[in-house]
Parts: C-alpha cells; sequence; structure tokens
C-alpha cells in the first residue's frame, strides 16, 4: 500500500499469519498512515467497532492481543512509538489512547476500559519556564493486568497502575496507584486496598 512518497508497511496480525485490516472482525473500521516501517499487528480473534487508528511517523507499532473488542481512536505522531493491548481486554466507545514522540501505552490483559477514558502520554502542547524551557515532557504509560477503569476516566503522562485496580468514574490519574486497589478522584487517591473485582455484569 502506497500513501503519498510514504512507504505503509502491510498489515500483519500476530502470529505472522497473513490477512487484511478489513478482514478483521467488527465494523466501520478506518485506518490513516503517514510515514514508513509503520507495524499494526492485530489477533484474528479480536474484534474491532468504530476504531479509528491515525499514525503520523515512522517506526510505530500498534500491538492488540487475542480476544480484545476495541472501539474509539488510537493516535501516534512522532516516530518510534509503541501501544500494546493485552488478551482479552474491552477498550469502549470513544476512548482515545495517545502515544507522541517514542513514548509508550502497554495495557495488560482483561482489563475493561469504559466510554470516553482517555489515556495519553503527552500534555499535547509544551509549557514553559521563565527562561522559556519546556517542563511538561512526555512519559509512557502503563496499565497491569485486570485494570478496570470506569467511565470518562482521564490517565496522563507518566501513569503507572499495578495490576486489578479500580479507577472511579471521572478520576485523573497521573500518579502510581499500586495493585489490588479502588483509586478514585481527582486527583486520583487510594480509597481502598486488598480489592480484586470481576469483569462478569451483575
Ligand atoms: C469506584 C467504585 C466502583 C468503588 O466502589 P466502592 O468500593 O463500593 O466504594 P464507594 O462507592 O463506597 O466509594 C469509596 C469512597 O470514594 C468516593 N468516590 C467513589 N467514586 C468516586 C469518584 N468517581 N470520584 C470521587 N470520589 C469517589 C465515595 O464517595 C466514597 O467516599 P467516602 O469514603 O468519603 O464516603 C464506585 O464508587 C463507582 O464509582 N461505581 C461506578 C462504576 C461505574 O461507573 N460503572 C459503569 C460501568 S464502567
Amino acid at each position: 500500500m502506497k500513501n503519498g512518497n510514504n512507504k505503509v508497511k502491510k498489515l500483519l496480525p500476530w502470529q505472522h499469519q497473513h490477512h487484511h485490516w478489513s478482514d478483521q472482525p467488527g465494523v466501520n473500521k478506518r485506518i490513516q498512515i503517514a510515514g514508513i516501517n509503520n507495524q499494526i499487528f492485530i489477533s484474528k480473534s479480536t474484534s474491532l467497532y468504530n476504531l479509528q487508528v491515525i499514525i503520523n511517523g515512522n517506526n510505530n507499532k500498534l500491538k492488540i492481543g487475542e480476544n480484545c473488542t476495541i472501539s474509539g481512536f488510537i493516535e501516534m505522531f512522532g516516530d518510534g512509538n509503541e501501544i500494546s493491548i493485552g488478551k482479552d481486554t474491552l477498550i469502549s466507545s470513544d476512548v482515545r489512547l495517545t502515544a507522541h514522540r517514542g513514548k509508550h501505552i502497554k495495557i495488560g490483559e482483561r482489563c475493561l476500559i469504559a466510554d470516553l477514558t482517555d489515556i495519553r502520554t503527552t500534555d499535547s502542547h509544551s509549557i514553559l519556564n521563565d527562561q522559556k524551557e519546556r517542563i511538561n515532557y512526555d512519559e509512557s504509560v502503563e496499565i497491569g493486568d485486570r485494570v478496570w477503569l470506569a467511565r470518562e476516566v482521564m490517565v496522563l503522562k507518566g501513569t503507572i497502575i499495578g495490576n486489578d485496580v479500580v479507577i472511579g468514574p471521572r478520576s485523573v490519574v497521573s500518579q502510581k496507584i499500586p495493585p489490588n486497589s479502588i483509586a478514585v478522584g481527582f486527583p486520583a487517591r487510594v480509597v481502598r486496598t486488598n480489592t480484586t473485582w470481576l469483569v462478569e455484569s451483575i
């Protein structure tokens, strides 16, 4: 596939089975790539619904594991970003994953990410001190296994969320959240520890 003067690498799922993006289960999938050597690996068993992927740069990588259901917007700008999503993870509608300038967003297995959640490695705009030096650098984000982010959570640059965590709706997370905990609020603070949760609806 050619995109202007840029080459767009053929889309391959994990495990090197050749199939095309349009064969992926799901509906209304859109992808725009400008750059070279960008790679998208999506397991055949994963479904994509109203997913838009925009890559603008080189050597970016998107990996989505087995049995996921993925919606929303995935954006990578600049070179060498990586977004990975572990198996059995559900990402709901209008969720936005944004990685800029060589950072990664790692989301673990069996996570549940509810509508309108925003996960980003960047503030998108520079903040300068009085010497005109930038003070808000981009930082990678890591989300463990079995993490439930309720509706409209914002996960900011540098956030690290441990395994088996719940983040309450409309929370803003920017720090390290320990495993087996519940954190809520703006800014998110741990309100319970030694907890787990079940994905089944009750
Ligand atoms: C996060 C949640 C699951 C935790 O449930 P819980 O363990 O029963 O804890 P509680 O609801 O008692 O909340 C604990 C404390 O955090 C506060 N809190 C809970 N969610 C909050 C939020 N989003 N923002 C700010 N404070 C919050 C509660 O007011 C409570 O404060 P208190 O101890 O001063 O009374 C629950 O509060 C929640 O937000 N449920 C909604 C889940 C949802 O949106 N589901 C839709 C599908 S994803």
